[in-house]
């Protein structure tokens, strides 16, 4: 059965293995996007439950799970609780985390990031960035203004990656993902909003896109043949000023010819809607999505994934049948119901649906992340042995937060 055959009915699609260019095959479509686990303590080292976690997943049938980020560098967190990878001291650990992403016949790649600018003032003695830009007044609070990277720093973060890399494989790992997504390091140096530099990062568009490259190979020289690495763009980027559509379709062409084993494209908010077909009707961004996955697949060779608000296998199989998509990433619905892969093999009608979480106070849901909070204490319930509990209401959620990371966690962490 080929995946554009129009009959082929949804768990018959979601069911067909996909071959990587580096020769590994996913047994299934649909792929675990990264979600930020938030579980490691004050010494930023992976901790056991790690692995009880990602069995979970691996349980529930999911073809390829990529982690939550892991951090290049101890002195640049996103968040408290991130996990470092800088050497092979926690070896074991991590074995024990790849081995368990993969114990049910799925494949296992680790997210791997560093925050730049985005990190908060509180969690990190300095920032550093591609230029000294500053963040608006609303979010100047929060985060401080970076310091320009030095050449000889960008070459040490570079090296990093690669380095991080091969621990990744040392460890079991299937492959990386570079964090190329959401504002953090890789697209600060895209950008030309935050990437203001002089030398030969910033500029021209393939100055700018040198970073990333140089992040790539250093990963692939570090590895062996049929190691996979991948990278995680966000389609929103390409929406809001700085970058244009253009330019964005020679970056991600540039990333396939380098020879990527695959590229996510994160669509936000990217509806079901939009998968059945309503291409022309509207200028939303969803409809814009949907056009600019098909635009990307014209252009690129590499295998795409697309990640951001599906939520039934019909819309999953209906992405994949339009052929712009080869895997699907699922996200929020996996923190909630780790099952949904293998009900999706099973069932032609699966589907998850899934409330907005909200305390019913607007100040707190602000102040709080109370998505995301709810979103990363199921993640912490599935690492404790225990099953997701969806019907937690977002303030107990919170509470439950306060309680287990504390304090502890929101003291601001130094680097070496
Ligand atoms: C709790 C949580 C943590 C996340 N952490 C990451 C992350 O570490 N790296 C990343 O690329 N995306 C991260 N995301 C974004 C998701 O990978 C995904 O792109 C987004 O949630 C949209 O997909 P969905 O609609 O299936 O949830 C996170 C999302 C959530 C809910």
């Amino acid at each position: 059965m080929s995946h554009d055959d129009e009959r082929a009915r949804p768990h018959e699609v979601l069911g067909q293995p996909f071959t990587l260019p580096n020769g590994q095959v996913v047994p299934n479509r649909s792929m675990k996007s990264a979600m930020s686990e938030a579980l490691a303590g004050a010494d930023m080292r992976a901790p056991d439950k790690m692995a009880t976690l990602y069995r979970r997943w691996a349980k529930g049938g999911v073809g390829l799970s990529v982690t939550g980020n892991v951090m290049v560098d101890r002195r640049a967190l996103g968040e408290p609780g991130n996990i470092v990878l800088e050497d092979d001291r926690d070896l074991a650990a991590l074995q024990g985390w790849a081995k368990a992403g993969k114990s049910h016949g799925g494949l296992i790649y680790m997210q791997l990031n560093h925050p730049g600018r985005q990190v908060p003032k509180f969690l990190n003695a300095e920032s550093v960035a591609p230029s000294a830009v500053p963040f608006s007044e609303k979010m100047a609070a929060m985060f401080a203004t970076p310091r320009a990277l030095e050449l000889a720093e960008i070459e040490d973060l570079v090296e990093r990656f690669g380095r991080s890399a091969a621990i990744a494989e040392r460890a079991g790992f299937d492959g990386v993902q570079i964090h190329g997504a959401h504002g953090y390091l890789v697209s600060q140096f895209l950008s030309p909003l935050t990437n203001q530099r002089e030398d030969r990062y910033g500029g021209s568009a393939e100055n700018r896109r040198r970073f990333v490259l140089e992040v790539y190979r250093a990963m692939r020289d570090a590895t062996s043949d049929g190691f996979g690495v991948a990278i995680k763009i966000n389609s929103a980027d390409f929406q809001r000023g700085g970058v244009s559509e253009e330019e964005s379709m020679e970056t991600i062409r540039a990333l396939g010819d380098a020879g990527m084993d695959f590229i996510e494209v994160s669509g936000g908010t990217y509806e079901a809607p939009a998968m059945v077909g309503v291409k022309s009707s509207t200028k939303s961004r969803e409809a814009y999505f949907l056009e600019f996955a098909e635009k990307v697949r014209a252009e690129l060779d590499a295998p795409l994934v697309v990640t951001g608000g599906f939520r039934s296998g019909a819309a999953m199989a209906d992405a994949i049948r339009s052929g712009a998509v080869d895997l699907v990433g699922l996200a929020r619905p996996l923190a909630v119901h780790p099952d949904f892969p293998k009900e999706l093999l099973t069932f032609d009608e699966a589907s998850v649906s899934l409330a907005k979480r909200t305390t019913g106070v607007k100040t707190i849901d602000r102040m709080g992340m109370v998505e995301l909070t709810w979103y990363a204490r199921q993640l912490h319930y599935m690492a404790a042995g225990r099953e997701p509990v969806p019907d937690r209401h977002p303030i107990r959620a919170l509470a439950e937060q306060l309680v287990t990371a504390g304090p502890k966690a929101f003291r601001p962490r130094r680097g070496r």
